[in-house]
């Protein structure tokens, strides 16, 4: 399972990129503006922040094919790295996939609703496509499910693309998407800490420390003498 951070904070960047095993981070237009930042400053920082090896995936924000593809061109030379460009899926947006093909630039389709875009996307090019988890379960019912047809589609087409499952607001929701076999979830800084969070965990932890204590005291293993 690759682990992305679905966010535009740096400081949630520079937590998760220490604590988590980050494949990289993806951002949208309404996380850049919530930022409040000149646009170029904040990618460049995310960039740095995570260094040139993991994925940083930028949105553009160009409706017309000829323009997402210029947009793309500036991102991947500006931002450098392991880039890909958000494209949400439409006409123009599949023919800028196909374009971008011929430029070696990653690509992810997002804005993805169903198998059917999503068999699209991949067949125009896409290296990753973002299926909305939590968007639909908002409205019709089961984002999960949806994540899970698009695998099997993927896996019997044998398409070179990859299912990166977006718009999470629960620990269960990304776990059902996992047992599906996507290959990767981009989630909120929030969400890391609930997945690894849990009561008995820390029942457990208070336990071992309790016993520990009862005998021990404040030392440590570091404090002991080796014999
Ligand atoms: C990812 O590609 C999307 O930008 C994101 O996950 C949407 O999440 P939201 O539904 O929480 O806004």
């Amino acid at each position: 399972m690759k682990y992305m951070l679905d966010s535009g904070n740096l400081a949630d960047v520079k937590h998760c990129n220490e604590f988590y095993p980050l494949a990289g981070v993806t951002t949208n237009p309404t996380l850049v503006a919530k930022e409040k930042m000149e646009f170029w400053e904040l990618v460049k920082e995310i960039r740095n922040i995570i260094g040139p090896d993991k994925m940083l995936h930028v949105q553009t924000v160009q409706t017309e094919a000829e323009k997402i593809v210029e947009e793309a061109k500036l991102l991947k030379y500006q931002v450098g790295g392991n880039f890909f460009v958000k494209i949400p899926i439409s006409e123009e947006g599949l023919k800028a996939v196909m374009m971008l093909k011929e430029e070696d630039i990653g690509v992810t389709v997002t804005a993805i609703f169903t198998p059917a875009q999503a068999l699209l996307a991949a067949t125009a090019g896409a290296d990753f496509v973002a299926p909305y988890v939590n968007r639909f379960d908002n409205v019709v019912g089961d984002g999960a499910r949806v994540v899970e047809e698009i695998v099997q589609e993927f896996d019997r087409y044998g398409m070179n693309c990859q299912v990166l499952a977006a718009s999470f607001k629960n620990v269960e929701q990304i776990h059902k998407c996992a047992l599906s076999g996507c290959h990767a979830v981009t989630i909120s800084a929030d969400l890391f800490k609930n997945t690894l969070s849990h009561p008995m965990t820390d029942v457990a932890v208070a336990g071992f420390e309790k016993d520990w204590d009862s005998l021990y005291g404040d030392q440590t293993i570091l404090d002991f003498e080796i014999k």
